[in-house]
This record gives C-alpha cells, sequence and structure tokens, in this order.
C-alpha cells in the first residue's frame, strides 16, 4: 500500500472512532430489476493526442512516405552540405494513393550525407529490443548503400544496421533490416546514412519494435492495449468522435482508404491538427496504418463488440458544416452497407473477400454501427432517415446508434431526442463532458427515462473539474468520484443505459490537445487515470442483473452524498454492490442483504481513495490512485464496511 494512501486511511479510521455515521442499506438480491448489457462498459477511440499515429500505432517514423504537406517534414538533412539536388521530393502518377517518394542523387559519392527522421516527439526505444527498419526503394543507379543508427539525446548510437540494395534496377522493392538497441531511450532519433555512388529513391520509410501486441509485425503497442483488455471492454467505438465528420467533407473519415495494404492507403491531415489554437499539432496525419481492419481485429482480440461510426453525409457542424446534398447521399450509404459486408460478408464477397486477404476469412459478426458523430438539426435527421431505411431494409439485425448532438440537454438535444424516439432508433448516443459538480448531481438522469423506446448509449462522457488545467492533472481524484457516483445511475438503469464509455481514452503527455483523457502515456509508458481505475472497476464487474439497494426505502443518489447501485452475477454467483462515499467524514455502511439461499462468510472489499481530491496518477507514480482490495467477513446476512472519506468501494459478497 502506498503510504499516503496508509496515511490516509489512519486519519480517515481515527476520526472514524470518534464521529462515526452509520447508514443502514439494504440490498434487495431476490428480486432483479433489470438484465446488464453483456456491453455494458466498453472504450471510445478516436485518432486525438497522438492517439493513433505516435500513440497505439507503433510505427516510429513520422512520415514515413512523404506525403505530409511539407513533404520533408520529420526528416532532417544531416552531414556535410549536400549538393544542389542531392535529395529530391518526387511524385509518380501511377500511385494516386501514395504519390511521393524521396530521391537520392549521390552524384560524386564523396559527402558524408544523411536524413534524420525525429519521430514522434522523439521515439521510444528499449534496451536489448529488436528493431525492425524497412523501406521500399528503387535503384535507378545501383550503388549507394544504407546505414541505419538509432541516436540517444547526445547523438550516441544506441542501434545499428545496414544493407546493400540488391533488387532490379528501375523496381520497386520491399526489403528489411533488424538490429537490437543497446540502451533505453525515450527520445531517440534514426538516422541514415547513404554511402557510395548512384540515385536510389526511397518510399514508406519505416521503424517498428518486435515487442508490439501479440507480436504482430507493424502492430500496435503491447502496453496500451493490454490496459484496455485489462478493462475488459463490452465494446470499442471507433474511429471517433470528431474525426468521423471532418473539418469538412473531404478529409472526413472514410474508412475504404484505411484497407488493403498500408503503402496505398492515403493519408490525411488529422483535424486535431489544427483544431485548437493552443494546442497546435503541424505534424499530426492519419496515416491509417492503424485502419478498419485493424480496428476490428483489435476488437476480437480484447474480446469487445466493434461499434464503428461512420460520416453521415455531414462535415462538422462547429467547423464548416459542409453537408452532403441529399441526391449525392448514395455513396455515404453504400460505404455503411460495404462496411457491413467487410465485416461480416462471405469471402466470396467483393468486401468480405478483402478482409479474407488481409487475413481474416472469418467474419468480424459487427452487430452495430454508428451513423454520425455530434450531428445535430433536421439536416441530420433527414440524413439518418435515408441510411435507417437502407440498413434496416438490408440488414435488419444490425443495431443502429444515433447521435443527439454535443450536449445531454437544450433545445438541440431535446429536438433529436424526440425526432430519434419517434423513428424507433436502436440506440441513442448522448454525450456529457462537464463538471463533476454536474455528475453528481445527474446519477438520478436515467431513473425517469422511458423503459421501453430507443436504448442510452452513454457514447462520450467525462468529468471536467474547474480551474484544473494542463493535461494530465485535469484527471484527479475529484473527477473521478464524480464519475464512480454518476455510473451508479447508469447501472441501476442498465435496462435503458446498455452501453457506456469514458472519452477520450488516450493521450501522449508531449502531444496532447484535449483533456481529460483515460490514459496517458509517454514514448515508453502507459498508466490508467483514476478515471480508469473507475471504469476499470465497473467493467469487470458488471454482473447479469440489476437489484435495488436502498437506505431509508429509498435509492442511495445522492442524499448524504452516498451513492449506490448493486448487481447480482448469476454466473459467478456473486452479489456486487458499488457505493460512493463523497463525504469528508467517513460513514460506517451496515449492509442487509435479503437474499433467497444462504451466503458465504466471506467476500471481498475493494476500494479506491486518494489523500485528497487533486490527486492524480503519473508516469513516474502510475498507482497512486489504485484500488486496494482485502477480504471481509459476512455474518448471516448482514456486513458492516467502514466507508472512508471520498471513496468508491465495489464489495462483492458469494452466493451459495
Ligand atoms: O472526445 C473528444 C471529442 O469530444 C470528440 O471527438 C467529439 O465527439 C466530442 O466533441
Amino acid at each position: 500500500m502506498k503510504r499516503n494512501v496508509l496515511v490516509a486511511l489512519i486519519v480517515a479510521f481515527t476520526l472514524s472512532l470518534n464521529a462515526q455515521v452509520k447508514k443502514t442499506f439494504s440490498i434487495q438480491a431476490d428480486k432483479p430489476t433489470a438484465k446488464v448489457s453483456p456491453n455494458m462498459w466498453g472504450v471510445f477511440f478516436e485518432d486525438i493526442n497522438l492517439g493513433a499515429d505516435g500513440g497505439i500505432y507503433a510505427e516510429l517514423i513520422k512520415n514515413r512516405s512523404f506525403e505530409f504537406a511539407q513533404p520533408l517534414m520529420g526528416w532532417k538533412k544531416i552531414g556535410e552540405t549536400a549538393p544542389e539536388g542531392t535529395f529530391l521530393v518526387l511524385n509518380q502518377k501511377e500511385k494516386t494513393n501514395n504519390p511521393r517518394f524521396l530521391r537520392i542523387n549521390r552524384l560524386t559519392g564523396a559527402e558524408k550525407l544523411g536524413l534524420q527522421n525525429e519521430g514522434f516527439r522523439g521515439m521510444g526505444i528499449k534496451q536489448g529490443l529488436r528493431y525492425d527498419f524497412s523501406v521500399f526503394y528503387r535503384q535507378i543507379k545501383p550503388g549507394v548503400k544504407l546505414h541505419i543508427e538509432l541516436v540517444d539525446t547526445t547523438g550516441t548510437i544506441i542501434g545499428k544496421g545496414e544493407f546493400s540494395p540488391d533488387g532490379e534496377q528501375n523496381t520497386w522493392k520491399k526489403q528489411q533490416v533488424s538490429f537490437h538497441a543497446t540502451q533505453t531511450e525515450l527520445k531517440a532519433k534514426l538516422n541514415i546514412w547513404f554511402e557510395g555512388k548512384g540515385i536510389i529513391d526511397l518510399d514508406m520509410i519505416s521503424l517498428f519494435p518486435e515487442d508490439t501486441w501479440k507480436k504482430r509485425p507493424g502492430g500496435l503497442r503491447a502496453d496500451m492495449v493490454q490496459l484496455l483488455a485489462d478493462m475488459k471492454p463490452g465494446f470499442i467505438r471507433f474511429p471517433g468522435g470528431c474525426i468521423v465528420e471532418g473539418r469538412e467533407l473531404a478529409t472526413r473519415f472514410q474508412w475504404k482508404k484505411t484497407v488493403g495494404p498500408i503503402e496505398d492507403r492515403q493519408l490525411i491531415i488529422n483535424r486535431w491538427n489544427t483544431e485548437f489554437k493552443h494546442r497546435p499539432a503541424p505534424d499530426y496525419y492519419q496515416t491509417f496504418g492503424l485502419g478498419f481492419f485493424e480496428y476490428f481485429q483489435l476488437a476480437e482480440d480484447i474480446g469487445a463488440e466493434p461499434l464503428p461510426i461512420l460520416n453521415c453525409g455531414m462535415a462538422c457542424q462547429f467547423n464548416t458544416a459542409e453537408l452532403v446534398p441529399i441526391d449525392e447521399l448514395d455513396e455515404y450509404v453504400q460505404d455503411a452497407l460495404d462496411l457491413i459486408e467487410f465485416a461480416n460478408g462471405d469471402v466470396t464477397t467483393k468486401w468480405g473477400k478483402l478482409r479474407a486477404s488481409m487475413g481474416h476469412p472469418n467474419p468480424f459478426n459487427l452487430k452495430m454501427l454508428g451513423v454520425g458523430n455530434e450531428n445535430w438539426g433536421p439536416q441530420y435527421i433527414e440524413r439518418l432517415e435515408i441510411f435507417k431505411k437502407a440498413l434496416n431494409d438490408r440488414y435488419p439485425n444490425i443495431k443502429i446508434v444515433a447521435s443527439s448532438g454535443t450536449d445531454p440537454d437544450g433545445e438541440r438535444f431535446d429536438f433529436l431526442n424526440q425526432r430519434l424516439r419517434a423513428m424507433k432508433v436502436d440506440f441513442i448516443d448522448e454525450h456529457y463532458y462537464r463538471s463533476p459538480e454536474w455528475f453528481l448531481s445527474n446519477t438520478s438522469r436515467y431513473d425517469s427515462y422511458d423503459r421501453n423506446g430507443s436504448k442510452i448509449f452513454a457514447g462520450e462522457y467525462a468529468g471536467h473539474p474547474k480551474q484544473v488545467e494542463d493535461g494530465p492533472s485535469e484527471n484527479n481524484w475529484s473527477a473521478a468520484i464524480a464519475e464512480a457516483a454518476f455510473l451508479t445511475g447508469l447501472e441501476r438503469n442498465a435496462d435503458v443505459v446498455e452501453m457506456a464509455s469514458y472519452a477520450p481514452l488516450f493521450a501522449h503527455v508531449d502531444g496532447w490537445q484535449w483533456a481529460p483523457d483515460l490514459i496517458w502515456v509517454n514514448n515508453l509508458h502507459a498508466y490508467g487515470t483514476p478515471n480508469y481505475q473507475v471504469q476499470k472497476l465497473y467493467a469487470t464487474n458488471k454482473g447479469t442483473d440489476v437489484i435495488p439497494i436502498l437506505s431509508d426505502g429509498q435509492l442511495v443518489s445522492g442524499r448524504d452524498s452516498l451513492y449506490a447501485s448493486a448487481v447480482i452475477d448469476h454466473n459467478q454467483k456473486e452479489i456486487i454492490v458499488k457505493i460512493v462515499n463523497h463525504n469528508a467524514q467517513p460513514v460506517e455502511g451496515m449492509f442487509n442483504i435479503q437474499v433467497k439461499g444462504k451466503l458465504a462468510s466471506n467476500g471481498s472489499h475493494t476500494f479506491l481513495t486518494a489523500t485528497n481530491l487533486n490527486a492524480i496518477n503519473t508516469i513516474d507514480q502510475p498507482d497512486q490512485v489504485s484500488p486496494q482490495t482485502r477480504p471481509i467477513a459476512i455474518e448471516g446476512k448482514k456486513l458492516n464496511i467502514s466507508l472512508v472519506p471520498y471513496s468508491f468501494h465495489v464489495v462483492k459478497i458469494k452466493m451459495q
């Protein structure tokens, strides 16, 4: 146990001896009220804050194909002064998706010349690990040899390899060279030195570590995926977020451009490149190395249902608000239909065949699809109706997720809420980025929702603490405990709310645009925030059926700053109680359990608390706010638990 947590507990315990507030809770395990959806707690993925490129996508080279608006962004010429015309950016007409390449004209062969790539805010390199360098090259005049070096911040070489191109003249060839790193470095760079005399063309210059998730070449950062897998998420929503919409339609997310061979995927600017003037990211692009195939594969790997969100014919309404005319919407609708074929179609279908060629002949078993992200107004409804008809006609079993805009209330929300319910959409996607106080005072939000209408997908939410700025510090305990309290209201209403995901998911400490975020990373490490710990406790203790938990005959939803929900897990034969004490004083909780059979005499008590409401986790101290678990004794059908100040508890009781 961390020392500061221990001190807090001792202080809390001492206080508790003096002025113990007692509360009785009755758990009605014999009266289940609703089923919990197996997909209930999921994750929201968007390429924001270097979430994909520079984040979970393990590529270490920035601008590997020279397709950024500035073709040499991320690259620097190194060595002696290069004669004019040594490095040329050229285009090849036949490759429309990735036309640019770099020509190295080593005319005299005399100078020491090279190129350096700076990575995404540097490259995270681990001692002893193998690194795979690859490049597409074409020898115009054979004779140029390549020397590859990883260097630390002082310029010291920490890994190297070399190769002599042997491909046929004037023909593109891919070649790889692997080498091991001799040192761990957070912000390494890669040098490529050219030796000899000749002319060579280069494209798709790439460097991957060997330790990707499942050791897949060209894959994902294993530590980041592991944090997701540990949550056992019920679904993964992708690829966003605003990125679905694009600032304008031309830069909307188009899934078809993200599948097939990597070298043919056309990159586009990332909308978070320019979105916030105070957080500029001029080097932020989407290379789509993490594309729709990889998203589906990731979902399968971590046991989550895939939930793609597609553009509905509208660009971001905060930006250009560009619209596709209704009579030109076909292409967009077709993209949705084709995506279902890509995910689920037989290998004899056009898109099913592509999936199979990428290594997954079995279907991905897609069950739901989002149409639009944070779109609103009659223009959205008009487009959604067309999508809905086409999707329902062709794929009646695919559930449709529809947007309720950017806010959980107000005129826009009310208009959409009424229209979407009238349309009987399967899921309404609600978003709330609000203060911790909002979360605490809205725990009853779903108690009065229509039980028979559209289901709710709480698709993006996060507590945004006031007066706290600067990225990682926004993920403090005040926000996380308020979310924990709010989620009791979602769990209690699991017959209405069938899915929920915190947003955004990832942020790089040196490259973020939006905070707070669930998981923070640098080039070598990743950690879960207090908010992550809350999400994980819910997701790994979701149970199968909701049961009432009452105090003085009433729901525990804010009175005396206490919040609670409870479930049964029929598979594990467990009662699971979640309870938040949002008081500065401890509360002695006395739980009476109504259950048909007997209870085991022991159980477990897991709790999250912190030294103060501003407490956070960091790269150096990733476990400051992390769960502690202890065994508990149960006497008959009674149980006492001390709820320390500002704490979140998960109590598990075995049924016999
Ligand atoms: O999660 C960050 C952004 O918040 C998402 O891209 C968008 O949907 C919302 O406005």
